[in-house]
């Protein structure tokens, strides 16, 4: 069994042997190659994404659906008269100003209040909050892809351990070459929304935009469709978990926090985090975990919250029976709307088979690797998207290039 990053290794030493310029914003396999963090967060320009820019929102904005956006205009239409009604909550960065809600009820399974997870409304899949596998860790990191990841990435793939990345939509077309070195390297990816602000007050056309073009920046530039999403800040309810549902989402929370997002703020320390990631393993030896595995939720957000997960990723390793991304855990063995893509169940990935590959990649490693740019270009142009709209338990077909709706037949 060929580990796929331990390949891209040995043909990026080959290629350093023979150029001293090898690090260059050309590819993914170059860009991995960078030390320098300010050189990583050089920033560069992607074919692929100079050329698509126009069909997404403002980076970093709150996403509203494009009028030219057909597919998304399709999408939206089959879903909307089924969204629940919900007001909005609050403001888009979460200021709870003039919020009038029943929070001892919490009639909407509302996070932000109390954490639920178990939806009041009915036929909605309840939030993954921990792992199936019990003394285990779901292992997964917010925010990414980040210029620097470099240090971080190198770090998992030396100890042959995947995690599960939530990306946000406006990063992943910021470092289209990071994004792609997450599929790159073996881990499974999710979304977490076009502009990172709070879920629970956008109105609901909007709020399907923010996961809408989040999926489609990681399709556009890694070539696959992800199933799942975390909230940013957890803030979800029923009306959220409805629309995220309906484009085929599954919504992953998580139970412990180690609050390195917080550092700098609110008078969080480093020390504090260091406390929170001590209290998760006092929490498994004091036997929380003895029936279902724990989720933390940590990030890729900047140089102390990865650095962080590397210095604490010994103790977690021998503390923790087993850390698996998140959809190991779950046997999820087709993590993407694509079926050529797969991960490894939960049994492979502990016997040692840890790779999330392409069927292609058992034959030839490279082949599993991330398109170059222009077949990225022509893929788009050729290949079907499916997207299950779960609310009518259908399948249709839309085609991304020009993003023409093919199969409008519900
Ligand atoms: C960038 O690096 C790749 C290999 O990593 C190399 O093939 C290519 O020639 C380099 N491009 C430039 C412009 O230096
Ligand atoms: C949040 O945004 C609202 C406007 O939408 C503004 O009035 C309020 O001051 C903001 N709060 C914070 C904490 O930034
Ligand atoms: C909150 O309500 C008060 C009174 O109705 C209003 O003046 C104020 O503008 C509201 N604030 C926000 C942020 O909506
Ligand atoms: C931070 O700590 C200082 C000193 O203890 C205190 O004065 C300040 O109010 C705290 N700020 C916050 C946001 O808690
Ligand atoms: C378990 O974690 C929670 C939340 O982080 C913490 O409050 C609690 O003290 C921990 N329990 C143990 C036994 O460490
Ligand atoms: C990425 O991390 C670097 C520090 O390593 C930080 O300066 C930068 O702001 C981060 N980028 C984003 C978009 O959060
Ligand atoms: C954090 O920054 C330091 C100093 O630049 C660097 O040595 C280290 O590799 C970085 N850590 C990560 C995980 O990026
Ligand atoms: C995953 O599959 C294994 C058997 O391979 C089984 O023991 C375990 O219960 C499954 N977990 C889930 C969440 O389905
Ligand atoms: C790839 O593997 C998946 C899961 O085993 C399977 O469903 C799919 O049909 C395979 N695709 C191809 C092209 O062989
Ligand atoms: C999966 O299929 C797509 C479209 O046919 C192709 O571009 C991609 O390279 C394939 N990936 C693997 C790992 O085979
Ligand atoms: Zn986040």
């Amino acid at each position: 069994m060929v580990d796929l990053r331990a390949f891209k290794l040995f043909t990026a030493f080959a290629v350093v042997a023979t150029s001293v310029f090898a690090q260059n914003h050309s590819s993914e396999q170059s860009e991995a190659q960078i030390t320098d963090p300010n050189q990583e967060c050089t920033t560069y320009s992607y074919p692929t994404v100079a050329q698509n820019i126009a069909n997404f929102p403002t980076i970093w904005q709150p996403a509203t659906l494009l009028a030219s956006d057909s597919a998304g205009q399709a999408l939206w239409s089959k879903i909307a008269s089924g969204v629940p009604n919900i007001p909005p909550k609050g403001q888009l960065n979460g200021s709870t100003i003039n919020v009038t809600y029943d929070s001892v009820n919490d009639p909407d399974c509302w996070w932000t209040i109390h954490q639920c997870t178990t939806p009041k409304l009915t036929g909605l899949p309840s939030d993954v909050a921990s792992i199936p596998e019990p003394k285990s860790m779901g292992y997964a990191f917010d925010d990414g892809p980040n210029c620097t990841h470099n240090a971080f990435y190198n770090y998992l793939s030396s100890q042959n351990q995947k995690a599960t990345m939530f990306y946000i939509g406006s990063n992943v077309l910021d470092w289209p070459l990071e994004a792609q070195r997450a599929l790159a390297d073996g881990h499974e990816i999710c979304a977490h929304t076009w502009s990172h602000r709070y879920m629970t007050a956008f109105a609901s056309q909007d709020a399907f935009a923010e996961l809408w073009y989040s999926v489609k920046a990681i399709k556009l530039v890694t070539g696959v469709t992800p199933t799942c999403w975390r909230p940013p800040y957890g803030d979800v309810d029923d009306r959220i978990r409805y629309i995220a549902n309906a484009m085929g989402l599954q919504t992953i929370i998580w139970k412990f926090d180690s609050n390195d997002w917080r550092v700098g703020t609110n008078n969080i320390t480093a020390a504090d985090v260091d406390a929170d990631y001590g209290l998760f393993i006092s929490n498994l030896t004091a036997g929380t975990f003895n029936g279902v595995g724990g989720i933390m939720l940590t990030h890729e957000l900047n140089n102390f919250t990865m650095q962080e997960a590397v210095n604490w990723y010994p103790q977690l390793k021998s503390a923790f029976s087993h850390m698996v991304p998140i959809g190991v855990a779950l046997n999820k063995t087709q993590p993407y709307v694509e079926t050529n893509y797969s991960l490894p169940t939960f049994q492979q990935y502990i016997s040692g088979q840890i790779t999330a590959v392409g069927n292609a990649s058992t034959t030839t490693p490279g082949a599993s690797q991330s398109p170059s740019p222009s077949s990225a270009t022509s893929n788009k142009k050729s290949s079907a998207v499916t997207i299950r709209v779960s609310s009518s338990g259908t399948w249709w077909t839309l085609l991304s290039a020009g993003m023409l709706l093919s199969g409008l037949l519900l």
